[in-house]
């Protein structure tokens, strides 16, 4: 039975009443990854890795944890990552996600392949706090189409994703013999993903106006590639370890990334947060955001828009505590010196951050 969203009182309660709610089908399309999984296991990894050095005795009474991506606010650095087929985790789809984000003061992105689609979501959350990313399924004029739909819908940026030239084993949902309705839609056209290239990054930012961010980045080559094409976003995806296996876990790629950017474009990270205090490392490694994506899926699953707004809710007092006991008043003030390196003390899976889980039951 779907709660009041607002009785979670923890994220891993709203894990718990996702996992209630869903089928294993939707639940292993959520959950799972490519292969051996190994990807999202490093996405952990990455972030476990990480201990803080807190600095005491500084007055900390007033926090500001807010932040900002392409001139929008952010009531904190978390944005909601695009997610195909919402729709099969809750009837409001890409819309409940918008209304979420636009509710509680966050951007959400629209994956392509998620309805009620482009328009209707626009018509659904009328501010501007909407991204539109899309998976290239056409040629140069099928994309240009898209793009003039996201500027007269008002979508603040425009994300290609550039890490699914080939779609990845997700062996949860093949051995089931179960086909996601993201993987359907796409099963078309793929070529036009395949032979995607920095050609038409270019082509794209000399005809479109408006912010483009390259979703999958997981090089510091390549976001300089993007920097110098003049890219307006880099967002630092191994697409939470669905697609290629074996690949670095997200928070260990992220310095060498922003290193090379030098601030001349928005530098976004996904890949395992699930916790406030992961979205404070990735601040203080030089993230301008985060965004999550299981967890959104999750909050959808418990609780449609609400479930969102109550993750958010939940992420927004832990980076509260978080920054405060670190000793810093804002994300300004951090910087590598508060992270210190050391080992994982926790095996890392899907869902190792929320250890009161009772791990078999996922
Ligand atoms: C995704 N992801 C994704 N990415 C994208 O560019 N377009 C899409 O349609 C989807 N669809 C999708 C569905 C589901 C169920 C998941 C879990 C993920 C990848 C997503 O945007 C993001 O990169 C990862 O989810 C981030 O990792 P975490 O937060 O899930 O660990």
């Amino acid at each position: 039975m779907t709660k009041d969203a607002k009785d979670f009182a923890t994220l891993h309660q709203i894990v718990r009443a996702a996992r209630e709610n869903l089928g294993d089908n939707a639940w292993d399309y959520i959950v799972g990854g490519a292969d051996t999984e190994t990807t999202i296991k490093r996405n952990r990894h990455a972030l476990d890795t990480l201990a803080f050095r807190p600095r005491v005795l500084n007055d900390v009474t007033g926090l500001d944890i807010s932040s900002t991506l392409f001139g929008q606010k952010l009531r904190i650095p978390v944005v909601l990552a695009p997610i195909g087929s919402l729709q099969d985790l809750h009837p409001d789809g890409g819309a409940g996600t918008a209304r979420a984000a636009a509710e509680f003061g966050t951007i959400s992105i629209l994956s392509s392949v998620c309805k009620p689609g482009l328009e209707a979501v626009a018509d659904e959350a009328p501010g501007e706090n909407r991204i539109f990313q899309l998976y290239v399924r056409g040629d140069d004029a099928w994309v240009d189409d898209f793009a003039t739909r996201a500027i007269a819908g008002n979508y603040t940026a425009f994300c290609m994703t550039v890490d699914l030239d080939y779609y990845g084993r997700r062996e949860r949902d093949i051995a089931k013999g179960h086909m996601s309705t993201s993987r359907k839609t796409m099963a078309n056209n793929e070529d036009y993903q395949k032979s995607l290239s920095w050609d038409q990054v270019k082509r794209f930012k000399d005809t479109h106006d408006i912010p483009l961010m390259l979703k999958g980045i997981a090089t510091a080559e390549d976001a300089a590639r993007a920097v110098e094409l003049g890219v307006d976003g880099i967002y630092v995806s191994n697409h939470g370890g669905r697609q290629l296996d074996h690949g670095r876990g997200g928070a260990d790629v992220l310095p060498e990334v922003v290193e090379v950017a030098g601030g001349k474009a928005q530098i976004i990270l996904d890949g395992g947060i699930m916790r406030g205090t992961d979205v404070v490392k990735a601040m203080a490694l030089g993230a301008d955001a985060v965004a999550i994506g299981r967890l959104e899926a999750f909050g959808m699953g418990a609780a449609g828009q609400a479930g969102v707004v109550r993750v958010l809710e939940l992420l927004e007092t832990e980076i509260q505590i978080c920054l405060g006991l670190l000793g810093v008043t804002g994300y300004g003030e951090l910087d590598k010196s508060y992270l210190h390196q050391d080992v994982s003390l926790t095996q890392p899976h899907v869902l190792s951050a929320f250890p009161l889980l009772d791990e078999d039951n996922y």
